[in-house]
């Protein structure tokens, strides 16, 4: 029997969580205690903008990885909540691609209608999780404004704390002595920051793609996008050129492995992020790559050593709200034993399977 459940982040998948439950005990279903704890003072997870970089209020990660004009980069069709429409939202028809505000209103739209604010703890950081011989687990908790901490009881665990906040930063020789600034994407707020600036961006995925576009629409002199494994390959602009990967860097002049070299103004890291759980301990902690098939965790959501943990929204994502209801009704119907999960030797079979098959895909088409 689940008596209480801690939900960690009150994010998309950490609301799509609380949605799951409260629409259970909508329908007359007896559910056990839920507890989201929220280290901002709002919910949203990553669509509500911070304009902070580095640490919070409190000292602690800044959560926010956003920019001012960040606009989705996938379909709002191929994100829509089954049970609240963008139409029901916004009361009419909206473009495929929305601002990030508009996202965010959505977001918000559904969680205030299902009346779920009074089960999260608001700018509280969970700060420790340890599991219990005897079964369940201690949470450890501070409440950032009355400065205290917190030791409660739970029996299952489900963290949902994203993995796109704790920037993979690479060095290369000479940033050390670079004279202009080097940022990585997550600390990246508003283009206008860089007009008239020559920019060199290290990466060529979402954030390399959609930073340089913004850098070059609110006028940066030259954006040069150097890569590891290959270039982007989109027909440019003019002042805009993709080159090998950064060798070293001498003063502001930027070498690529070719021979090649550009004067930058600036170096903006867009290298990707880190699954980081900083709050648990080895036996209970993820540790994978940004890919698809997340390694330890059966049908990408039960931690396979414990599996009173789940994990919410660890893949990379192709899909995002909807995978993180699917994920979210899926753990909930497995805490009130709807579901029953297989032998530990059949759940590590699953994650096996699934890595291999990942594996075998030889490009992002196939991934579908
Ligand atoms: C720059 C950028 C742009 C993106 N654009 C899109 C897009 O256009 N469309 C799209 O669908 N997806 C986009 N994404 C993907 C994004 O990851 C998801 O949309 C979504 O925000 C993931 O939800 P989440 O709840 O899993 O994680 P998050 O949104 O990261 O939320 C995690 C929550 O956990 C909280 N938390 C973290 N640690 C703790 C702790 N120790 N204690 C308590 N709380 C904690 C955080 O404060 C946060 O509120 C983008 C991501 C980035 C980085
Ligand atoms: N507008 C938007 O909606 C928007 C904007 C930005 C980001 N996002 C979202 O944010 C998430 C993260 O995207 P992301 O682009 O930040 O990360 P990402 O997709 O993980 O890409 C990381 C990039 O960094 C490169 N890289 C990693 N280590 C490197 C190193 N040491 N040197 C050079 N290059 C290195 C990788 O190159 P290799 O290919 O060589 O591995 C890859 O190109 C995605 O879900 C994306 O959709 C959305």
């Amino acid at each position: 029997m689940t008596n209480r459940v801690a939900v960690i982040g009150a994010g998309p998948s950490g609301l799509a969580q609380l949605r799951a439950f409260q629409s259970a005990k909508d329908k007359g279903a007896k559910i056990p205690e839920i507890v989201c704890f929220e280290k901002q003072s709002d919910w949203g997870g990553l669509w509500n903008y911070s304009w902070r970089t580095g640490v919070d209020e409190y000292g602690n990660q800044c959560h926010g990885s956003m920019y001012r004009y960040l606009w989705s980069n996938g379909p709002k069709e191929g994100l829509e909540f089954a049970d609240y429409t963008f139409e029901e939202h916004f009361g009419k028809a909206i473009a495929s691609f929305p601002p990030r505000a508009v996202l965010f209103d959505y977001i918000k739209g559904r969680v205030e209608k299902a009346g779920v604010r009074n089960m999260i703890r608001f700018s509280t950081i969970v700060r420790d999780v340890r599991a219990l011989a005897s079964g369940g687990f201690e949470v450890t908790t501070r409440d950032e404004v009355a400065d205290l901490d917190t030791t409660e009881f739970f029996d299952k665990v489900i963290v949902a704390t994203g993995h796109f906040s704790v920037p993979n930063v690479p060095e290369y020789p000479g940033f050390d002595q670079f004279s202009g600034r080097i940022l990585h994407a997550h600390d990246f707020r508003d283009a206008r920051e860089f007009s008239s600036k020559n920019l060199l961006i290290l990466g060529t995925s979402y954030s390399a793609e959609d930073i340089g576009s913004q850098c070059w629409k609110y006028g940066a002199k030259s954006i040069t996008v150097a890569h590891r494994t290959a270039p982007m390959g989109y027909d440019w602009p003019t002042n805009w050129k993709e080159v090998p990967k950064l060798d070293r860097v001498e003063g502001s002049t930027a070498h690529f492995i070719d021979g090649t070299s550009t004067d930058v103004d600036a170096i903006i890291l867009c290298t990707g992020y880190k699954h980081h759980f900083p709050f648990l301990p080895d036996d209970l902690r993820l540790k994978t790559t940004n890919r698809l098939a997340t390694t330890d965790l059966y049908k990408g959501v039960v931690w396979t050593k414990n599996p009173n943990v789940f994990y919410l929204g660890m893949q990379d994502q192709w899909y995002t709200f909807n995978m993180f209801d699917a994920q979210a009704w899926w753990v909930r119907d497995c805490i009130m034993d709807r579901i029953v999960l297989p032998t530990p030797k059949a759940m590590i079979q699953d994650v096996v399977d699934r890595v291999a098959a990942e594996d075998t895909i030889s490009d992002d088409y196939g991934c579908y």
